[in-house]
């Protein structure tokens, strides 16, 4: 990538602590270029209006430019025109997960199945925002939660059970690409497997969007019934992310939260019915100018290339690993080059590095990065460091984050 385009950030041009910024943090949300801020600025400064509400021009203005951004994400995610009907706009991939836990689960067939006896398929990897929501359900229905356990490398899944996993399960939740040490579970030995036994499976894509193209159809040809992923990490606005759902499912699936936009009628003193997805899971008034600048996002993504993003995201990985690989020092948990990587000074606590780095400008994440149960079976009850790249990450960024360390350990000793 070129300085053009660090100069399309302007965060990169703050001084935080008087010192250059080196960004290593796009793990937990991604920095946002000019055009995404323009798009979002604009929609706020008009014509703006409540959509799905007004025959007036402003709003019939501002409807169209959130479906033409609903069609965007469809596009950019490889479904087909007019596909974009099964994606359904929410929060972040929080919500669409709590919204499958809580509507898919209310199928009567499914309803009836998750049930004591049954189960729910989670890994070691994920994040708890695809615990938490499972856990809630598994409490609700009886089914128990099972866990695919950390391989002894702990880099990886041990799939060695998986079949005995899957037996009798309903559900298999997991995330495509770790928040935490990067690493991608390998889909095809895993999803159809899970598919031929009965088991739904729902994907967590928040990082594995930012890094590579998602096909939705290929992804649901082998096996994947509904997809989340979160806008700010795809360089988008907070607060708007997406998910998709097989349509048959979404169309059996009764409405998450009720409110305005989503009915078909409203009758007293019951007997509302419901209107059909995505707008049954859009209840209230939606992020307007948050999905529109979500669809400006990943235009701007598309423009970048696919191509030129992952060649600049791989160099960047490699040389993060290299970096930290060189200094005695560093404790790595990752596998090489995976542009997500989870790290300590060894015996020093990561709070105190990552405190130490940043008064020299250097922004990582430190804790247990909203994977705890990852953390115990990585045996770090502190947690740890964890540097992520992006389309802007530089050498410099990463010079930075060698000098800072260094300084670091000269001064916890
Ligand atoms: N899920 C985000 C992270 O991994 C917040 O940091």
């Amino acid at each position: 990538m070129t300085p053009d385009l660090r100069a399309q950030f302007p965060s990169l041009r703050l001084r935080p602590n008087h010192q250059r910024l080196a960004f290593l943090d796009t793990a937990a949300s991604a920095l946002k270029p000019q055009t995404v801020i323009d798009a979002h600025s604009a929609v706020l400064a008009g014509p703006y209006a409540n959509i799905h509400r007004g025959l007036y021009h402003n709003s019939a203005a501002t409807t169209a430019a959130y479906e033409a951004a609903r069609a965007q994400l469809g596009a950019f995610f490889g479904l087909p025109a007019g596909a974009e009907r099964s994606l359904i706009f929410t929060r972040n991939t929080t919500e669409a997960i709590n919204l499958v836990a809580h509507s898919w689960a209310k199928i009567p067939a499914v309803a009836a199945r998750l049930k004591q006896g049954s189960a729910i398929v989670i890994s070691a990897l994920e994040h708890h925002a695809n615990i938490v929501p499972w856990q809630m359900l598994a409490a609700a229905t009886g089914a128990e939660i099972r866990v695919i356990p950390l391989a002894a490398d702990r880099q990886s899944l041990d799939l060695s059970n998986l079949e005995s996993l899957f037996q009798g399960a309903a559900i298999l939740a997991l995330s495509q690409m770790s928040n935490v040490l990067g690493v991608r579970p390998p889909l095809e030995e895993i999803v159809p497997m899970a598919k031929q036994l009965g088991v739904t499976v729902v994907m967590d894509g928040s990082q594995a969007a930012v890094h590579g193209a998602i096909n939705l159809p290929e992804l649901a040809a082998l096996g994947v019934d509904f997809w989340a992923c979160t806008g700010h990490k795809l360089y988008g606005p907070t607060g708007v992310g997406v998910l998709w759902g097989r349509p048959e499912l979404l169309e059996a699936m009764p409405p998450y939260q009720g409110g305005g936009d989503m009915i078909d009628e409203v009758k007293l003193p019951h007997g509302t019915t419901f209107a059909a997805p995505p707008a049954r899971f859009e209840a209230g008034t939606p992020a307007i100018a948050e999905g529109i600048a979500l669809g400006a996002a990943v235009q701007w993504m598309q423009g970048l290339g696919w191509g030129n993003i992952q060649a600049h995201e791989e160099a960047m990985a490699a040389l993060l690993t290299n970096t930290l690989a060189e200094l005695d020092f560093i404790e790595i948990y990752s596998p090489p080059h995976t542009g997500i990587t989870a790290f300590n000074i060894t015996s020093a606590h990561p709070a105190d590095v990552a405190t130490l780095l940043d008064q020299q400008g250097v922004a990582v994440r430190s804790g247990h990065h909203c994977a705890m149960p990852l953390m115990k079976c990585l045996d770090l009850p502190n947690g740890c460091l964890r540097a992520s790249v992006g389309v802007y990450t530089c050498a410099e960024d990463l010079a930075q984050l060698r000098e800072g360390l260094i300084k670091a350990k000269k001064l916890l000793g």
